[in-house]
């Protein structure tokens, strides 16, 4: 029996990228941008495996561009670069990565958060640019962290991750807003859950965690800063079309909050003349969350386990669609 074919969208951890190669006939974009749209479409053509990350647009048109097609196995826990329902209707298994960046983005949220309220990037550029001339007793004045209210926007994995570094460590009390209740939440934080208008107007900083969709798209805008404190720190390490981006940006000039930290934003890469990459208040990170040595190597096996269990028929180990199964190619 010849291999299954496959292509990978880009050179992922070797934890992952051996057992693809053992398992399949493997097609990997070396490229460090990713394929183009049509590149893309060409490769996957008589595939019956992809591996692909959230830089690749995967909808209707492009699975039917590829008719044997089983599995999109994406290299994220997040996926909303792919059309779901479109996969479902055409059979096509598809998977990605939970659980293994569960820390190291709540660290990455944590991070964002202390070094946005304590005004840190920004202090690093003043000393680097030779401003500091003495000790300023005035000066790069940033807001307290201990005691004070985290609102978590999503309380997931990741979203409870978050919220136990700053209930834990810092003794925050902890709100969140979440279609569902979390009971570990309540229970181990003492979280209280409450509607999105009280999270914003008791909280001090705030933190999201949810996923992107046509519910939440665009749920940060002009509208929801202005019900925030303004000493809030903002804190987006999930997706960055749930912010508006210019309403952010207002929001930062006109000092309506305080501060933001961002891994995400709307586009990825942001243009060069996008604000925000300019404001002394806000920080942003080229969408590093994940990026840890051990978090990159178990999505990497996550991945090709899923784009191997997608190929060969088998249940897949992180499943987004497993309603599939009855009707799977
Ligand atoms: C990264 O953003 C992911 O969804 O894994
Ligand atoms: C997502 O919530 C994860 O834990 O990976």
């Amino acid at each position: 029996m010849p291999k299954p074919k496959v292509f990978v969208t880009r050179l992922i951890p070797e934890a992952g990228l051996k057992k693809v190669r053992e398992a399949c006939d493997a097609d990997v974009w070396s490229e460090p941008l990713p394929p183009s749209a049509d590149e893309l479409r060409k490769r996957v053509a008589g595939c019956d495996g992809l591996l692909s990350l959230l830089t690749e647009r995967i909808d209707g048109a492009l699975l039917d561009s590829a008719p044997r097609l089983k599995v999109v196995s994406n290299y994220a826990v997040g996926f909303n670069n792919i059309d779901v329902p479109a996969a479902t209707e055409r059979g096509i298994c598809v998977g990605n990565t939970p659980g293994v960046l569960t820390d190291a983005t709540a660290d990455m949220a944590f991070s964002l958060l202390i070094s946005a309220a304590r005004r840190i990037v920004e202090s690093q550029k003043y000393a680097e640019q030779g401003h500091w001339k003495t000790w300023e007793p005035l000066g790069h004045i940033g807001q307290d962290l201990v005691g004070r209210t985290i609102g978590i926007v999503g309380m997931g994995r990741i979203g409870f991750a978050m919220a136990k570094r700053c209930h834990g460590g810092w003794g925050m009390k902890v709100l969140y807003h979440d279609l569902h209740p979390n009971a570990t939440a309540e229970k181990e934080l003492s979280a209280t859950r409450v509607d999105l208008d009280r999270l914003l107007a008791e909280s001090d900083f705030i933190s999201v965690h949810t996923d992107l969709n046509d519910t939440t798209r665009g749920m940060f805008n002009t509208a929801t800063f202005k019900k925030m404190k303004p000493t809030a720190v903002f804190v987006n390490t999930a997706r960055g079309p749930l912010v508006v981006e210019p309403d952010l940006v207002e929001a930062l000039q006109q000092g309506t909050i305080f501060a933001a930290g961002l891994d995400v934003t709307d586009p990825e890469p942001p243009r060069t003349d996008n604000p925000l990459l300019r404001l002394p208040n806000c920080i942003v990170a080229p969408h590093i969350a994940s990026a840890t040595v051990s978090s990159r190597n178990a999505m990497a096996e996550i991945a090709a386990d899923n784009l191997i269990a997608g190929v060969t028929g088998q249940p897949l180990r992180a499943w987004v669609n497993p309603e599939v199964a009855a009707r799977r190619k």
